[in-house]
């Protein structure tokens, strides 16, 4: 056994009552809304899948995997599938001083998200089609633990081109938490103890060379960084996630 840490709990992980699972988007926005529903007095990180470490912990893991955005006080960002708030929250700890704006498909997500951090902007949207925000809109964006809830790989493409789009030139796209298609058989075996006795719903798995072609199509840097570094040791999922930091050229 990997884990000393009950990742899989049914407080947490499993929603009560039949959910439908035929559209895999569908079916986390159903979880995420209930888990916001019933979790509202927990604190961001645990309301937004983070039980299994300490609320310290997960401020700790924000940031240090924010250090490579280059974050400047007074530079806007925009986290997209923003939950409850728990990465903004954390952002604004390591980085005082941003503008800090988040987007969710779950209203409840959305509710706790106002209710626990104030001092950040808030609105409904889909990662899929930020059609409601206008170009190059924000300093910075994010996505932490987002894309494995999308349906498949164009989808997440498209939510590249959401991302890519919004933000500024000069600026820095985040996709944090990424699901490492490379550890899928890890990764499956893992969720099977964590959904036992339910079946294991749909997660999207995206291979580092996804992101690779797509900065190279899109004339972006990229830096990706795998997530089981020693500094992370803690971190229970560490081995089957990275991150990924696309760079949008020009000053902003
Ligand atoms: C694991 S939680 C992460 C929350 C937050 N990023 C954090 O770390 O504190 C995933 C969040 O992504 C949201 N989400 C999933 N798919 C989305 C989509 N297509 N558009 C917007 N939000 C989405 C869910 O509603 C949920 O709040």
């Amino acid at each position: 056994m990997k884990f000393s840490h009950p990742l899989g709990n049914e407080k947490y992980n499993t929603p009560a009552g039949e959910v439908p699972t035929d559209i895999p988007s569908l079916f986390w926005r159903a979880v995420w809304s209930q888990k916001a529903r019933e979790l509202g007095g927990e604190c961001p990180s645990v309301i937004d899948g983070y039980h299994f470490i300490s609320e310290a912990q997960y401020n700790e893991l924000i940031r240090r995997v924010i250090a490579p955005m280059n974050l400047k006080a007074g530079q806007s960002m925009l986290e997209c599938g923003c939950g409850s708030g728990a990465f903004l929250k954390a952002v604004d700890l390591a980085c005082p001083g941003l503008k800090l704006f988040g987007v969710d498909y779950s209203e409840s997500m959305l509710e706790a998200a106002r209710a626990k951090m104030p001092g950040a902007a808030f609105l409904f949207g889909d990662i899929r089609n930020l059609s409601q925000l206008e170009d190059e809109s924000f300093h910075h964006s994010a996505a932490f633990a987002v894309l494995c809830y999308l349906n498949h790989m164009e989808e997440a493409r498209q939510a590249l081109d959401e991302l890519v789009r919004v933000t500024k030139p000069g600026g820095c796209i985040f996709l944090g938490d990424t699901s490492d298609a490379g550890k899928k058989a890890e990764a499956m075996q893992l969720l099977r103890e964590i959904w036992h006795p339910r079946a294991v719903p749909d997660y999207l798995f995206l291979e580092k060379g996804f992101f690779r072609r797509y900065a190279a199509a899109r004339k972006l840097a990229v830096r990706i960084i795998g997530m089981d570094q020693p500094e992370l040791a803690w971190y229970p999922p560490g081995f089957l996630r990275y991150s990924v930091y696309l760079y949008k050229s020009g000053c902003s």
